[in-house]
């Protein structure tokens, strides 16, 4: 018996991988620092956690609507209405166990064999794996380092073409930190606006910004009508083990991907979205003290990065990651991660983990302590000496 040929096309999240080999490396005694994780490093904050709890004390534990509780939706059109100055109501919500499933079920909704799907890349490993998995054609985006880890916008307007059914767009980004301007979004809205294509917006790290908020490209004129826009839970409150996400989309999209939910996880546990609807509606000063931390991370990371010897490092203007382009040490991107993991105990990820236009740089997540990033940054400084000639 052999699995299904579709099954061959499917990739992964290489972060998981390398996790399980730097786990394997301490589990033979040696001291691993762990960058390559991209989950904030701090609790869910106590209120969301008690709302959780006393959730299950008063029964919350049998299924739910499919699309999420009538309350909690409302509370999520509520928040996207006022963050990014559109009009949606509850109706536009389908609720998910986290972000990730928005992205499969939009693509398995929308997606033919052959139909073309423009994704940045280097990017979120997940949206080519899907792209190969539901035999659509990929049109992978490069990302600019100059330009801020933007798209090339006269590219994208070669690139886009009467078979582009998808554009990806993601912002804050993983893996590189980039936000795209404000002024890059209208230009995309005016290249898409009027093409027959819909537009996956991933603002998963929508609270994670140091200098300008980013902004939606919902916001543009008749973008509503043909944008999903994926946000969630796991980085913004620190849940990503509650497995709580959402998509905010057009009516006829939500319908489809109710349809995809019933048939796959009949609803997104019932307590969780207890806990949601308090993070939502409860103070944010843990979100706020968050970024706070995140920044000073970022900055002792990217300073230390660029006083590495072929290392240069952009400054990320969201998110928590750095993206250093690492070419200057002469060493294959991949090599030099296995070599940081091996030779000093630092584990990060290869850029080529997220596409093969992240060849040439490392991730490194910054959820972890200062004090951590400051060791692992002195491990890198020595091992340096090794290339730096
Ligand atoms: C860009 C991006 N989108 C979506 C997700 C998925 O988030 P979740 O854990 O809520 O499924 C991640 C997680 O790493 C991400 O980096």
């Amino acid at each position: 018996m052999q699995l299904a040929q579709r099954m061959s096309r499917l990739g992964t999240e290489s972060a998981f991988e390398v996790l399980a080999k730097a786990r394997a490396l301490e589990a033979q005694g040696r001291h691993i620092i762990h960058l390559e994780i991209g989950q904030p490093d701090f609790p869910t904050p106590a209120h969301v956690v008690e709302a959780g709890k006393r959730a299950l004390d008063e029964g919350w534990t049998g299924y739910g609507p499919t699309a999420g509780f009538p309350e909690f939706r409302q509370a999520i059109a509520q928040y996207i209405a006022e963050t990014r100055g559109i009009p949606v109501t509850g109706a536009n919500v389908c609720v998910v166990p986290g972000g990730k499933p928005i992205m499969y079920f939009l693509m398995t909704a929308l997606l033919e064999e052959g139909d073309e799907v423009i994704y940045p890349n280097p990017g979120f490993p997940i949206y080519e794996s899907l792209v190969d998995f539901l035999g659509a054609v990929r049109v992978p985006m490069p990302l600019v380092e100059e330009r801020g880890f933007s798209f090339d916008l006269d590219r994208l307007e070669r690139e886009l073409s009467p078979r582009t059914k998808l554009l990806i767009l993601n912002s804050p980004a993983n893996p590189t930190g980039g936000v795209i301007p404000k002024a890059d979004l209208a230009r995309i809205a005016d290249l898409v606006r009027d093409r027959d294509l819909i537009v996956l917006s991933d603002e998963i790290y929508s609270r994670i910004w140091y200098e300008e908020r980013p902004e939606s490209i919902t916001q543009f004129d008749g973008m509503v009508e043909k944008t999903v826009i994926l946000d969630g839970f796991s980085k913004t409150y620190s849940m990503t083990g509650w497995r709580l996400g959402y998509g905010v989309m057009p009516l006829w999209l939500a319908t489809a991907v109710e349809r995809l939910m019933v048939n796959s996880n009949s609803c997104t546990a019932s307590f969780t979205q207890r806990a949601g609807l308090a993070a939502l509606q409860g103070p944010q000063d843990a979100v706020e003290a968050m970024v706070r931390e995140f920044r000073r991370r970022r900055d002792a990371m990217v300073n230390g990065l660029n006083a590495i010897p072929g290392f240069r490092c952009r400054v990320p203007a969201g998110a928590f990651y750095a993206f250093p382009n690492v070419q200057g040490t002469g060493i294959p991107s991949r090599v030099l991660a296995d070599r940081l993991m091996h030779e000093a105990g630092v584990s990060c990820l290869s850029g080529t983990a997220f596409g093969e236009h992240g060849d040439g740089y490392l991730r490194f997540s910054y959820a972890n302590s200062l004090e951590n990033i400051e060791q692992a940054l002195g491990r890198i400084r020595m091992l340096s000496a090794s290339w730096a000639q």
